[in-house]
């Protein structure tokens, strides 16, 4: 048997992850989250479960990869015969979520495309993102694009190709985020924007906010898909894990709070303080922040530059999905690495063209009331990733026992937050996964609004 690769040092793992956990999520996700749930008040409820669940269950994926060196099927084989279907269950998300993000990663490269070229006008017309998403085959194109960017990366490797990516895309992706915030806050009118977004407000929590910040924390520092159990294994048994985890932390919730500075305040600024303009959920990225730039003068460099950065968030994101799928398939079928990740590309881009499709000639093709992307977004994020959560938690704190995880982690060193982890672990992350996964479960079916 070949040797298992592995990360040349910490700072590539912690890279690695941190590429994997910013993504869509942190970027387009976050801050109209924040946006809808009271702003600062949102972003506090989200530090605290990241700090608290995220710590525990991220700590659990690392320490079981790492200890069993095996991609997520085998790992939970390994510790428990029984068990394994857990690791099932996580590849399944990883396999499902792999085709539509890179159809919303052609997306990005669609936009960064059209701003480089001078196109940026046409970008902030108001059917400009419709009409580019329905149309049959432009799409595809740049989501095949998008595939075989990730494919060329993987198929270099841990160490060459992710480890590599990561150094070089992360650094690039904090300083154009740090960029296009400072000149987010800028603009005149910013500044009620900046305030929305940090002074919590209260009134406005509810059950529905703290919901939508635990879910928003599993996707975004991609937990229970497999993803943390794959880069786990590659880790050295000398590096530090709880460590790891806080810079993985941290780094997600920098970029995260980034981006809301970057949108924030811009489309407040561009709307005259009207918290209407925010509301655009998923359409704000794409059809309210090129109107904004478009509006405050240098759009073509600032919206090449946004969608740059968006772009490097989403690849390294893209790659540990491609990742974990591949090793998956390497190690349960035994195949060849290079076959394996053909094969994936292949079907990530096959499995996009209904999501594809979905927003124009097939969007009459509706189940429980959404096209295919959305579908598949609601039954990995909402259905399959807090049940494999949940099992996850069951498992490491009563089947296997929390000791396995921690003797792990304190082979490299001390476990400074055993406690608080296996208090998590044993009874706080259970109820809270299942109040997600029953809420989230209702809300699809129109019986309580979300
Ligand atoms: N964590 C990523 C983000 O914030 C999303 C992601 C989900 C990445 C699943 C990989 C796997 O966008």
């Amino acid at each position: 048997m070949t040797k298992r690769s592995e990360f040349s040092s910490k700072l590539g793992f912690v890279l690695a992850a941190a590429g994997s956990a910013v993504g869509l999520g942190n970027i387009w996700r976050f801050p109209y989250l924040a946006a809808k749930y009271g702003g600062g008040l949102f972003l506090l409820i989200y530090l605290f479960f990241v700090i608290t669940f995220g710590f525990a269950i991220m700590t659990v994926e690392i320490a079981i990869g790492r200890k069993t060196k095996l991609s997520p099927i085998g790992a939970y084989t390994a510790l428990s015969k029984k068990y394994g279907f857990i690791g099932i269950i996580a590849s399944v998300v990883a396999f499902l979520i792999l085709p539509y993000y890179s159809v919303i990663g052609g997306w990005v490269i669609k936009y960064f495309a059209t701003f480089l070229m001078g196109g940026q006008s046409a970008t902030s017309q108001d059917t400009f993102f419709t009409s580019f998403i329905s149309s049959p085959v432009e799409p595809m194109l740049w989501q095949i694009l998008f595939v075989l960017a990730t494919l060329g990366v993987i198929l270099k490797g841990v160490k060459d190709g992710i480890e590599k990516a990561s150094k070089i895309l992360m650094p690039m992706l904090v300083v154009l985020s740090v960029i296009v915030a400072v000149y987010s806050v800028s603009l005149p009118g910013a500044m009620e924007g900046v305030k929305y977004f940090l002074i919590p407000d209260f009134s406005r929590f509810s059950v529905q906010s703290v919901l939508a910040a635990l879910g928003q924390m599993f996707y975004s520092l991609s937990l229970a898909m497999g993803i943390m159990i794959t880069y786990g294994s590659y880790l050295s048994k000398e590096d530090d894990i709880e460590k790891s985890v806080k810079q993985i932390e941290f780094f997600d919730a920098g970029i995260a709070i980034l981006a809301g500075f970057m949108v924030i305040p811009a489309v407040f600024a561009f709307s005259g303080g009207n918290e209407e303009a925010l509301s655009a959920g998923p359409g704000l990225m794409f059809v309210t922040l090129p109107k904004v730039f478009n509006t405050m003068g240098m759009s073509r460099l600032v919206g090449s530059l946004f969608f740059l950065l968006v772009l490097f968030a989403a690849l390294t994101s893209s790659i540990s999905l491609m990742e974990a799928v591949v090793s998956t398939v390497c190690d349960q079928f035994k195949l060849e690495r290079k076959k394996a990740s053909i094969l994936i590309a292949i079907t990530a881009i096959v499995l996009g063209i209904p999501s594809s499709l979905g927003n124009g000639i097939w969007s009459s093709f509706k189940i429980l009331n959404m096209d295919f992307l959305s579908l598949m977004d609601f039954l990995t994020n909402a259905v399959l990733m807090p049940i494999g959560a949940l099992l996850t938690c069951i498992f490491v704190a009563y089947v296997i026992g929390v000791d396995v995880v921690s003797d792990e982690v304190k082979l490299s060193s001390k476990f400074k937050r055993e406690k608080v982890f296996k208090v998590m672990l044993k009874y706080i992350a259970p109820i809270c996964i299942i109040a997600i996964l029953v809420s989230s479960v209702l809300s699809a079916f129109g019986i309580i609004v979300l």
